[in-house]
């Protein structure tokens, strides 16, 4: 049985904590969770230890791994400290807000003994699984074009006033983009992997906070491109993946995937074609659906999705093995969001990966003019 502790229980740590102390994660227990805020402790006192300050807690507790679930911020800082304890982390999402300093605790962990996760409960979705495999294996072809739209994150006013650290630069590192986004960013890599430069542009629509809640990128990978578009403040919003290869295309979204599998590659119906719209008979293909799966439908909609990464998680320190999304892999997410931030500020194209510390000083730039009034 492995002993857990969640630090931070607001919204989503309460979550994590729930599902361990109602044993949904097998071979795991809660043995305390820690919050700097007291209030949040409340509904746990009668559950189990509660702690206003995780190093208090690391020293009267024995724990095998701890879940972190506090502001953005804080993560690095805290996952260091339990790293170079040997103690397992597995971190919310974003690993951090600077590439540089990801870069710091990757270092830590490297020279850890101890197992490092973080929570891209997304690569959980058997939707995406599936289309990572089909463009891993080649069955796709050679990727030409993608598209990534994710507008249905809806957030209003009343989201942003509710927590003093949400859409600022000081407190969150950035808005809809390091919040939300950085699930769609993380499939998007762990499908394409890492494009070699962005240029984009972001825009706060609608809403009384100082940072985005609309962007527009171009990642560009050298032989194709992803037009990636993402807002909070559309309705009812669109969440959907397009792969089109030389040979088919998917149309992927949360819930289902269309998949068209041509009989002949496009290269192969363009050296056939003696027409100018290309053969009608060279262009036939496979179609099929990928779905959910109504069961893990209502099961990850009951515990959350974020629980099967709690469950690979325990496997992983019970048992040994790779995770299915180790927390290494949170600086390439990072990338992404830092790239697009510094194409936007700067107004140029930002080659990826970028340079972490000069990216560090642009938002504490941007962090000090917020302070002041001035972004
Ligand atoms: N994986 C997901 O789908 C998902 C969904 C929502 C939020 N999140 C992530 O979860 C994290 C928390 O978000 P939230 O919405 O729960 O925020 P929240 O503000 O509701 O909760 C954060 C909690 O952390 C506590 N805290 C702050 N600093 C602390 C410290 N140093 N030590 C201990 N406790 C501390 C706060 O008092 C608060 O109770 C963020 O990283 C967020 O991006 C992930």
């Amino acid at each position: 049985m492995k002993y857990l502790a969640v630090i931070g229980v607001g919204r989503m740590g309460g979550k994590h904590a729930l599902n361990l102390a109602k044993g949904r994660v097998k071979g795991a227990r809660l043995a305390c969770v820690c919050d700097t805020d007291k209030n949040a402790l409340d509904k746990w006192r009668s559950k189990c230890a509660v702690y206003e300050d995780y190093k208090t807690m690391a020293e009267r507790e024995k724990l095998d791994a701890v879940v972190i679930a506090t502001p953005h911020y804080s993560h690095v800082e805290i996952a260091k400290y339990f790293l170079e304890r040997n103690i397992a982390v597995l971190t919310e999402k974003p690993v951090s807000v600077t590439v540089e300093w990801a870069e710091e605790l990757n270092e830590v962990a490297k020279n850890s003994g101890a197992l490092f996760g973080i929570m891209y409960n997304q690569r959980t979705n058997p939707v995406y699984a599936h289309v990572r495999e089909l463009v891993k294996s080649g069955a796709l072809g050679t990727v030409r074009r993608a598209n990534v739209t994710v507008t249905d994150w809806y957030r209003s006013q009343f989201y942003y006033d509710m927590g003093g650290w949400r859409a600022s630069w000081s407190g969150e590192g950035g808005g809809t983009l390091i919040n939300q986004c950085v699930h769609q960013l993380d499939v998007m890599q762990w499908i394409l992997g890492m494009p070699g430069s962005v240029s984009a542009v972001c825009r706060t629509v609608n809403r009384n906070i100082s940072t985005e809640n609309e962007v527009c990128a171009n990642f560009d990978y050298g032989t194709f491109s992803v037009v990636f578009t993402a807002s909070a403040h559309e309705v009812p919003g669109v969440n959907m993946m397009e792969i089109a290869g030389d040979k088919g295309l998917v149309k992927a979204g949360k819930f289902k995937a269309r998949i068209y599998l041509l009989k002949k590659s496009e290269s192969e119906i363009n050296a056939l074609s003696r027409r100018d719209y290309g053969n009608k008979e060279d262009k036939k293909y496979k179609k099929y659906t990928v779905r959910y799966g109504l069961f893990r439908l209502i099961r990850d909609g009951i515990r959350g999705q974020q629980c099967n990464i709690l469950c690979d998680f325990v496997r992983a320190l019970e048992k040994g093995g790779a995770l299915l999304a180790p927390g290494e892999e949170g600086i390439n997410g990072l990338q992404l969001i830092n790239g697009v931030y510094a194409s936007n500020w700067l107004k140029k194209t930002v080659t990826l990966p970028l340079d972490g510390k000069a990216y560090t000083k642009l938002l504490k730039e941007h962090a000090e003019a917020e302070k002041k009034g001035g972004c």
